[in-house]
């Protein structure tokens, strides 16, 4: 059987690009089907860029300005940086803006994002904060398309984790981290094998549209 050529990604960071470099770890071990174009901070200072260097990719960086004049110019600095690699997949790591209704419609289908949280519950910010002080008894993260609300679009897997008696934020964020380097390759690993298909504002995986996400236990697993 032919294999389909390696799917080219784009991976916008803001920090640390710990995802980003699973995602390229998995790339340059052969066991995702794709190869990283480049990644692009919208922070000069983000840890991840070096990161990113450093296992060989090429690296761009978009700074935003203030205001609302600022946005429409970084967006359009960005959507230029992104086509310029000319991706199959853009994916958002740990990437904390906001992006335009009308950005995010240009790219629908080939943008994907990972959040902390079994959505729908908990988007936004500081989740695994938030997911303590709800007193919940479970907790993960989700790999999903990206649609102009936010946190909202169709969720496709997710990683679930016990939430333990003695959990500090700290400790249930790294918890879940550890499943997000699994889950996220594994995303694009479906996309890059054509398993994966946004079809008609869905998930599709393997011919049928994915009415729930698709749930991975890592309750046992996670130390
Ligand atoms: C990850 O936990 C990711 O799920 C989260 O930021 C962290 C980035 O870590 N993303 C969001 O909160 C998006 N709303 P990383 O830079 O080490 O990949």
């Amino acid at each position: 059987m032919s294999r389909a050529a390696p799917l080219r990604l784009v991976i916008l960071i803001s920090g640390r690009g710990s995802n980003m470099t699973a995602i390229q770890r998995a790339c340059l071990a052969g066991e995702l089907n794709a190869s990283v174009a480049l990644v692009i901070a919208d922070r000069a200072d983000a840890a991840g860029l070096a990161a990113a260097r450093d296992l060989g990719a090429q690296t761009a960086t978009v700074l935003r300005g203030k205001g609302a004049e600022a946005l429409v110019v970084f967006e359009r600095e960005l959507g230029a940086a992104i086509d310029a690699a000319r991706p199959d997949l853009i994916v958002l790591a740990g990437f904390m803006r906001i992006l335009s209704d009308g950005f995010v419609e240009h790219y629908l289908g080939r943008m994907i994002n990972i959040h902390p949280s079994l959505l729908p519950a908990y988007r936004g910010l500081d989740t695994h904060r938030r997911v303590l002080e709800g007193g919940e008894s479970q907790h993960g993260a989700s790999v999903h398309y990206v649609t102009p609300e936010l946190d909202a679009g169709p969720v496709i897997l997710q990683s679930r984790v016990w939430v333990r008696p003695q959990d500090t934020e700290a400790a249930l964020a790294a918890r879940v981290l550890a499943t997000e380097h699994i889950i996220y390759p594994r995303v694009i690993s479906w996309l890059a094998q054509q398993r994966l298909k946004w079809h008609d504002g869905a998930a599709w995986l393997d011919g049928a549209r994915l009415e729930s996400p698709i749930v991975e236990d890592f309750r046992a697993a996670v130390p």
